[in-house]
């Protein structure tokens, strides 16, 4: 398979990137039967593996001025006046590169997940969440695998976009267990449901839609982790403590929402910067994109028990609070049946071919 390392229009500034760490490896010696649903939880992440080799039929072709096939409103700057005026052709390379960018950030971010799973595994002090973060590191490193086939097949990549690369640090360096489990679980984890979901969703080529949906079947699990997890820690913190939480949290929603801008893509195609930032801050997609973000974090905040006055406040005047009463359990309850779905619609396909070639 093509090495991504040829497919990168920038540079990504060497080819490793080290985050400084400074925390203990915990063992534990009890090896007690865990909590139940944590355990549960450990049961479904062993049973649920997938191989992207198997599963997916990669010979599937892309679209050609637009890969994903996705609805032209959904390119940000679809209504910028830069983007209007070009030809059909120049267009298709701007909703290629776009798309290749998006999915970029996709793969890069698994990796960040990756990481942060087996963190988890090495810091976290009971052993049932350890179990289940060994299931959830496996998980990532297939998801980086299915994203890198995808992109591959863009035949282009692009680095790990800043604002991501921030979160990611910052998640990294803190030193204190819970708050890998809070960037990752609940704010990157959120970030990713909102994004895999637009094109799972709405992409008309089914292989882009299929490894979407297969993800993210996978991904409601490992926010069902967080839950579990912090739901139980974050009571016995104190109020401070709680509220360096929120402060944190509050930052990254505002760096979710308003920070995400692709200024590099642009660069890269020699676009206006400013006006393409300006487009896609205003565009209707990213309006929803937004509102899916906060449906898949606020809820989980308020349940994990994160919901004093710093976070209410804030999320007030972000005007988000509403999302506080969105049913996390349906979500998660979609995103497995539609991942299912997938397969279902896989095998009939099959059926109607082996019945035409029996036909023959
Ligand atoms: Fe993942
Ligand atoms: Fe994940």
């Amino acid at each position: 398979m093509t090495s991504v390392k040829q497919l990168y229009a920038l540079g990504t500034e060497g080819s490793t990137w080290s985050v400084k760490q400074d925390f203990d490896a915990v063992f534990n010696w009890d090896y007690d039967d865990g909590r139940v649903g944590m355990m549960g939880l450990y049961a479904k992440g062993k049973e649920m593996q997938w191989d992207a080799a198997t599963r997916i039929d990669w010979d599937q072709e892309l679209g050609e001025n637009n890969p994903e096939g996705m609805p032209e409103e959904s390119l940000p700057i679809h209504m910028a006046p830069c983007y209007l005026k070009m030809s059909e052709k120049e267009k298709g390379r701007v909703r290629s590169h776009f798309q290749a960018w998006q999915l970029s950030q996709f793969m890069q971010g698994e990796q960040g997940a990756l990481i942060c799973a087996a963190k988890i595994v090495t810091q976290v002090p009971d052993a049932d969440s350890k179990f289940y973060a060994a299931t959830q590191t496996i998980d990532e490193a297939r998801h980086v695998e299915a994203y890198k086939r995808l992109l591959t097949k863009f035949g282009v990549a692009y680095p790990m976009t800043k604002p991501l690369k921030e979160l990611i640090d910052q998640t990294l360096r803190d030193s204190r267990w819970d708050m890998t489990y809070l960037g990752m679980q609940v704010v990157i984890e959120g970030l990713a449901l909102a994004a895999f979901g637009q094109i799972r969703d709405y992409a008309q080529n089914q292989l882009c839609a299929q490894v979407n949906a297969y993800v993210m079947q996978d991904e409601s699990r490992h926010v069902a982790f967080g839950r579990l997890a912090l739901r139980d820690y974050y009571p016995h913190l104190t109020q401070k403590e709680r509220d360096e939480r929120e402060e944190f949290l509050l930052e990254a929603c505002y760096l979710m929402r308003d920070r995400f801008d692709a200024v590099e893509l642009w660069q890269n195609l020699g676009l206006p910067i400013e006006e393409c930032a300006q487009a896609m801050y205003e565009s209707g997609f990213m309006e929803k994109f937004r509102n899916s973000l906060f449906t898949r974090i606020v809820p989980i905040v308020k349940d994990i028990g994160l919901w004093g006055d710093t976070i209410r406040n804030g999320y007030q005047e972000m005007g988000v609070i509403d999302y506080a009463k969105t049913d996390v359990q349906a979500l998660q309850d979609d995103d497995e049946n539609i991942a299912k779905q997938f397969d279902a619609r896989r095998r009939d396909i099959q059926r109607v071919i082996d019945r035409a070639q029996a036909a023959e």
